[in-house]
This record gives C-alpha cells, structure tokens and sequence, in this order.
C-alpha cells in the first residue's frame, strides 16, 4: 500500500488535514536583532550541548524572509491547515514590559496569508522558546513567569483572535520540564529533580492561566492543550514490579498533564514520588479554573516508550524501579525511534475513553529520514511514505472505532532545526538546502501527502 492510496473516506468531510512547524525551528531572527534571545540561544552557546554545533544564532531556515514562499507552498500541498508558534521573544523581547510591533506584524502577514489562501491558522503560543531574561528570574519554576505568560496569552489573544479559532496554550509540557530540567538535553539545560518537579507545577498552571487570559479577550475560540501522550509498552515478563513501573510511566507521560490539564486535579501516585524524592508538594488547588482549556485535544506521537524488565529503573522517570529501556520490531528511524503505528491508534482511543466528550487532533506525527535529492533532482523519501502510510492508516482505523478525531497534522512542513540535534535531522515534507539559500524542494512524499488530500476532497 502507498500513501496515496488510504482510504480515508470514513473520516468526516470537515476532517482537516495539515502541517506544523515552531517558531525556534524555522525562524532565526535573534542575530539579526529581530527578536529577544531565548533558552535555546542560550543553550545553542554551550560547547557541545548542539550536536552539529549550529546552536548559537542560527538562521532557521529563514522562514521570516521567505514567508511568500512557504504559503504559497502550504498551498500547492492543498494543506486545509497550517500549526505554527508564536516567538515570545518575538512580539515581546524580554518576555515582559514593552511589545514589539514588528514582531507582531510578521504573525498578522503570516495569519492573513494563510487565510488568503483558504488555509486555517492553528497557533501555539509556547514551543519551547522562553525569553531568556525569563529564565534569569527562575524560567518556569517561579510563579511570576505564570503570571507574565498569562498577560502575553492575553495580548496575543486581542490581536489574532478575529482571526484564529484554534489555539493551543503549551506544546509538549513534559518535554519542557524533563528533557529541559532533569537529562538537561533541552533548555535551559537544568539537571536537577527538585527544579523539573517544580516546573511541571507551574506548567499546568500556566495552561489554566494562559488559556483564561485567551478566553478573556476571545470567549469563541477554542483552546486546548498539545501533549507527546503515550501507550507505554513492556517487552517480557509482566512482574507486579515491572507493571507497577509502567503505571508510574503512564503518570508521567499521560496522567499528570492530562488530568492537571483538563481536569485540575493531580494523580496521587506521582504527587506521592515528588513529596518523596524532593520534599516538594504540588497542590492541585494550585492549578487553578481549567475549564477555559480544554475545547481539543492535541496529540503529538511519534513512537511508543518501549521498555523491557530486569533493569534498575528508568532515571527519566524517579519512581520506577525495574525496568530499562528498550526498541520495537525492526525498523528505527533515522532518530533511532522505532515505529509503532498501533501505538498511535491505542492513544487515541485510549484519550478518548478518558475524555469522550471533547475532539481530538493530531496534533504532530511524521519522521525523520535524511535523504537529498537524487541525480534527476527528487527526494525519493520512500520510508517517510511507507511510515506515514502506516501511521495514517492507523488514525483512520482509531476514528472507524468511534475516536472523534478531527484531523492530522504532519510534522514537518520544513526540515528544520531539530533541537538538541541541530540540522541533521530532517523531518520535512520539503527539504531545505542549508547551504545553498535555503532553497525549497517537495519531497516525493510531499507530492503524495498533497494527493491523498486532494483525493480526499473529490
Ligand atoms: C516534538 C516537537 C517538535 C519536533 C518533533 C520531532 O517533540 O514538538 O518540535 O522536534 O518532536
């Protein structure tokens, strides 16, 4: 089977069919002064902390510059929707005080192009790029950065509200807490429990304030929240210890965020390891009203965690006691992430059991494999399109089973900056010529994502 030929016509005719990018991943902007720096510049200056050493005042892949160009892409892939974040640093340099009008101005052009071209705008508000003279106060372990994100939620709210109807307040909160916190391979580049516990607090609090401040200035758009949900799954022999590990797992890649999220309470299991490991107590009176914040759910998947027994404990999830990482099946992507495309349909049945009443989306799901163009100039990028071929097919079957899956955005539009990975990692539908202006070319599964949409359609 190809991509082009999933059949997709059990999926309701307004299902909407996208792509994503961030901010920090395409933009550049903070060497050319156009924006305040942020963590992940910061970070990029740390010797060693980007694999290809491209970390510190990178270009993106100059996506400010070449905006006509990406939307006029988005069109001719016929995308109904394009996901994009908002650059705090952008519209409000030191994440407090004065806004930045030309930074404002570029989301207006970026907005109004995209409905120029019949595409639906889906805004993020944080993807992971806080202004960095915010982390010189504490970043997300002190309460004040909640309060200032909520006055920026609200600013941004009153200026592209008429415009947008879906928006999500956090992309990935346990990425920002533990990989920026605890294994520090994220910004800020913090190793340390205590603080990672903290900012996991202040996050939910920060989806409740944010997505209140949204709703304050634009009661009839639609807010949720977008989470790397998980089906946690043990290779090998169910031991009540190793079972138990794979709940405390499920904690904290589903339970805390979901529940903290869209239901303002704490799962006690995990409120019991945090008192535990580091003293620290987070009261769920704390979270605040989350009623404003859960209009959709987005999903962001990739592959499962994958773990098998025998082992002493995973040290990115305190708790657990006996399990080791583990791969599935054969294939790896170019990330070394195994692909498991059941796994994306037992989510999203899984969060629709838990939350039955409100629509999901997939919010990411795509793959990184590096291939450049050919000697006739094509990118035959055929395990991308075997890999989203299964991982589609597996949407469609959840949403057959009664998911009330609204749509699908792939990730990546553009290959990109991949974080602590830098430009090695290619996750576009278009590749991107580093080195030769940054030159745009559909990739072979581009052409067949855009006929699958268009075959949709008709
Ligand atoms: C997700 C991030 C996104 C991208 C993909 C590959 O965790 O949200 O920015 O890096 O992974």
């Amino acid at each position: 089977m190809s991509l082009r030929s999933v059949d997709t016509s059990s999926l309701p005719k307004d299902f909407i069919w996208g792509a994503g990018t961030s901010s920090m991943q395409i933009e550049g902007g903070h060497a050319s002064g156009d924006r305040g720096r942020c963590i992940w510049d910061s970070l990029g200056e740390v010797p060693g902390a980007i694999r290809d050493g491209s970390g510190a005042n990178h270009r993106g892949v100059e996506h400010v510059e070449m905006l006509e160009t990406d939307l006029n892409i988005m069109k001719e892939l016929s995308l109904d929707s394009y996901r994009f974040s908002i650059s705090w640093p952008r519209v409000q340099p030191g994440g407090s005080g004065v806004f930045n009008e030309k930074g404002m101005a570029f989301y207006d052009r970026l907005i109004d192009g995209l409905l120029e071209r019949n595409i639906q705008p889906n805004l993020t508000l944080y993807h992971w790029d806080l202004p960095q003279e915010l982390q010189s106060i504490g970043g997300w372990t002190n309460p004040e950065v909640v309060t200032l994100f909520g006055d920026y939620c609200a600013k941004m709210s009153a200026r592209y509200g008429d415009r947008v109807k879906y928006w999500a307040i956090l992309n990935e909160p346990w990425c920002v807490a533990w990989l920026g916190n605890l294994t520090g391979e994220h910004a800020p580049g913090i190793k340390d429990l205590p603080t990672a516990v903290r900012v996991a607090h202040q996050l939910v609090r920060a989806h409740a304030q944010g997505s209140q401040a949204v709703k304050s200035q634009s009661p009839h758009v639609l807010v949720g929240a977008v989470n790397n949900l998980t089906n946690p799954i043990l290779i090998g022999d169910a031991t009540p210890e190793n079972l138990r590990d794979l709940e405390i797992v499920d904690g904290y890649k589903n339970r805390w965020w979901m529940q903290g999220m869209y239901e303002g309470k704490y799962p006690a299991d995990l409120v019991e390891i945090f008192e535990r490991k580091t003293g620290i107590f987070c009261d769920e009176n704390e979270i605040g009203d989350v009623s404003d914040g859960r209009d959709w759910i987005g999903l962001n998947y990739y592959n499962a965690d994958v773990f098998k027994g025998g082992g002493t404990g995973v040290s990115l999830f305190p708790g657990t006691t006996s399990l080791d990482g583990a791969g599935y099946g054969v294939e790896r992507t170019e990330m070394g992430w195994s692909w498991t495309p059941d796994g994306i349909k037992e989510t999203l049945i899984q969060i629709s059991k838990n939350y039955p009443n409100i629509p999901i989306f997939v919010s990411e799901n795509g793959t990184c494999y590096n291939d450049g163009p050919s000697a006739d100039g094509k990118i035959y990028d055929t395990k991308r399109e075997e890999y989203l071929t299964q991982y589609i097919t597996a949407c469609v079957e959840a949403q057959k089973s009664g998911v009330n899956l609204k749509g699908y955005y792939l990730w990546s539009l553009l290959d990109n900056f991949e974080w602590a990975w830098g430009f090695e990692m290619r996750f576009g539908l278009v590749y991107v010529d580093f080195k030769n202006k940054m030159q745009r070319t559909l990739k072979e599964s581009a052409l067949a994502y855009k006929d699958l949409i268009r075959s949709f359609r008709n």
